[in-house]
């Protein structure tokens, strides 16, 4: 996961490199670093940490040259430190890399063993000294390059320079995203659209296996045979403008509180409200023969999926599947003709769910993707594209996507009924009325912040907490949880309310916040009695319900919150801005870094 940006450029391209890296942020802030050439010398700023301690670097020194290559990473070998950062320069070569070498320790093995010294412990080196050793053997930087492009294994995407050649950038892909983009005189290399788009809209993907030789005056794309390719230039339309938080202090913050808009801005892609219906784009194949559906993705789209199952079974009565999507192509999942393939994914480019998405096509299914970078990896591959308008999301801890994720999973899981004969048109219409009633609710529960804010720092002390939620808002407290442990650091689980009284319980003191997601509805009794259970045994209960629910289970809580009521299909689209804003006040008054938490990337494209 890590970031690639290269430049060949007409003027100095530093200020350039770091616009782009800043774009790239998303992907890993362990470290960063720009290497230009410049008088036929490599020149190389890098620093630990996020990106503006490279700025201060640049600034304390700043690095001329109108040719060169940056990176922001996200650490996979050796520690977060200056010797680890890229770019890594071995003799005349210079290189970024974004992905894992797999065999990088038997060839790090074969290169200790004839003498070559490394500076750093990372996999990346290990390709530096390849290319250089090639060249050693007189072979030119081109040849140098392909040849040692077969020797790796894994998944990553290389951006590579000579000290000898500043007219020249050679990008490689394998499992890992990169773009070429074209300017006037001055060509681009970019992990995505979004890096270059200040520089140029103008973009070819590059496919598997591909190898770019890129100088000022042209392109040439090779594909894994060396064979030469041509590959469509598009137009991007990726914004050249850098997101800001406008009033909010954090994105996190902002995406939050944008979840009724984009919300709204998803649903009206998919509900016709004249006719009463939901409606899919345009799609070739027949949803009303689809006999078993697969969902994948991982982390919060994951959850998504989780409901995803909740509802497609209970409305279209179809079996649905659900894996994350680092264990599915693993355990060798049994796939049959007429299943649905669905991957879910903010990104796009997530390498886990990316590689189950091509082993669902490799066993001939048909795949939909519900994605919210439409110009991701995912969102080309997928035969049926879905998209979320969440807009961009900054955050690393998910928010809108999640929601926007959710609004087209409800629009797929009727379009399905429907399709199987099993939604009469008054069923999809009174369907239709709880969806649009969504973004209001929404707002609704957002007038709770205040309170939520107040309850954060009883939440901030507490060791553990635990989630509680059943049906599908079982999958929301498993998103209550992830959220609160990845910006807050607290250790947090989620469970299906039912199952706590099967091991959990143990844990419950009365140290431990109990976090009860409960709309009323059918489930709620239930739901009350095992919380009850919990309470029994001293567990400090935050109950989430509505006004009816409180009444009946607020007492001996220490806080509630009180949602609008609404049908239980889309309590969970609701109940998520709750869960959101106080993992959100937990991790502010903590002081942890709500929109770069340790350790985490917004897109994580190894395996
Ligand atoms: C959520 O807050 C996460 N940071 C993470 O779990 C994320 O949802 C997951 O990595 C999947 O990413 P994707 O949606 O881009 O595929």
């Amino acid at each position: 996961m890590c970031g690639i940006v290269g430049i060949l450029g007409q003027g100095p391209v530093a200020d350039r490199l770091l616009d782009g890296l800043k774009r790239l942020e998303y992907r890993g802030y362990d470290s960063a670093g720009i290497c230009t050439v410049h008088d036929g010398e490599f020149d190389r700023r890098r620093a630990p940490g996020k990106l503006v301690n490279l700025a201060a670097e640049l600034a304390a020194h700043p690095l001329p040259g109108t040719s060169g290559i940056a990176h922001t990473r996200w650490a996979t070998h050796g520690a977060p430190t200056v010797d680890n950062a890229h770019p890594h320069i071995v003799g005349d070569v210079v290189l970024v890399h974004n992905g894992i070498i797999e065999n990088f320790k038997p060839l790090r093995d074969e290169l200790l063993a004839e003498g070559r010294e490394f500076k750093s412990q990372t996999d990346t080196e290990v390709v530096a000294h390849l290319i250089d050793r090639e060249l050693g053997k007189g072979f030119k930087p081109r040849e140098a390059v392909a040849n040692v492009l077969p020797r790796l294994h894994g998944a990553f995407a290389l951006g590579v320079m000579f000290k000898s050649e500043p007219d020249l950038l050679i990008g490689a892909r394998l499992g890992a995203p990169l773009t070429v983009g074209y300017g006037e005189n001055e060509n681009y290399l970019g992990s995505d659209a979004l890096a270059l788009a200040p520089l140029t809209q103008r973009i070819a993907y590059l496919e598997e296996g591909d190898w770019a030789v890129i100088t000022r005056a042209a392109v040439q794309v090779y594909d894994r045979n060396n064979d030469p390719v041509k590959r469509p230039i598009v137009n991007s339309g990726a914004s050249g403008q850098l997101m800001d938080k406008g009033n909010h202090r954090h994105f996190m913050q902002k995406e939050i509180y944008e979840q009724p808009v984009v919300v709204a801005q998803t649903l009206r892609s998919y509900l016709r409200p004249l006719e009463e219906q939901v409606a899919l784009p345009d799609m070739e194949f027949d949803l009303g023969s689809v006999e078993r559906v697969a969902i994948v993705a991982c982390g919060t789209a994951s959850y998504v999926g989780m409901i995803g199952k909740y509802w497609i079974e209970q409305l279209a009565r179809v079996q649905v599947e659900v894996d994350v999507a680092s264990e599915f192509r693993y355990r060798d999942p049994v796939l049959t003709p007429n299943m649905l393939g669905i991957v879910i994914s903010q990104s796009g480019e997530t390498a886990d769910t990316l590689a189950a998405l091509r082993h669902m096509k490799a066993a001939g299914l048909t795949t939909a993707g519900i994605i919210n970078v439409p110009t991701s990896s995912m969102a080309r591959e997928v035969d049926l594209l879905l998209p979320t308008h969440a807009g961009p999301e900054i955050g690393v801890a998910s928010t809108k996507a999640f929601t926007c994720q959710l609004a087209v999973m409800a629009a797929l899981a009727v379009n399905l009924a429907r399709a199987k004969g099993k939604l009469s048109p008054e069923e999809e219409r009174d369907i239709v009325h709880h969806l649009q009633e969504v973004p209001q609710a929404m707002s609704n529960a957002l007038a709770h912040d205040g309170e939520i804010e107040a309850m954060a720092p009883k939440i901030a002390a507490a060791r553990d907490v635990l989630y509680l939620g059943r049906g599908p808002d079982y999958p929301l407290a498993l998103e209550g949880a992830l959220k609160l442990k990845e910006i807050s650091y607290i250790h947090a689980e989620g469970y299906a309310s039912g199952e706590m009284k099967h091991g959990p319980i143990a844990l419950i003191d009365d140290s431990v916040p109990l976090i009860v997601l409960a709309p009323s509805g059918p489930l709620f009794d239930k739901t009350v009695s095992n919380m009850q259970e919990a309470q029994a045994r001293g567990a400090q209960v935050v109950l989430i319900s509505d006004a009816d629910g409180i009444a009946q289970a607020g007492e001996n809580t220490i806080a509630t919150i009180e949602m609008p009521k609404v049908h239980p299909l889309i309590a969970p689209l609701v109940y998520a801005v709750p869960v959101q804003l106080l993992a959100y006040h937990v991790a502010v008054f903590k002081g942890t870094d709500v929109d770069q938490p340790r350790n985490l990337a917004k897109s994580v494209t190894v395996e």
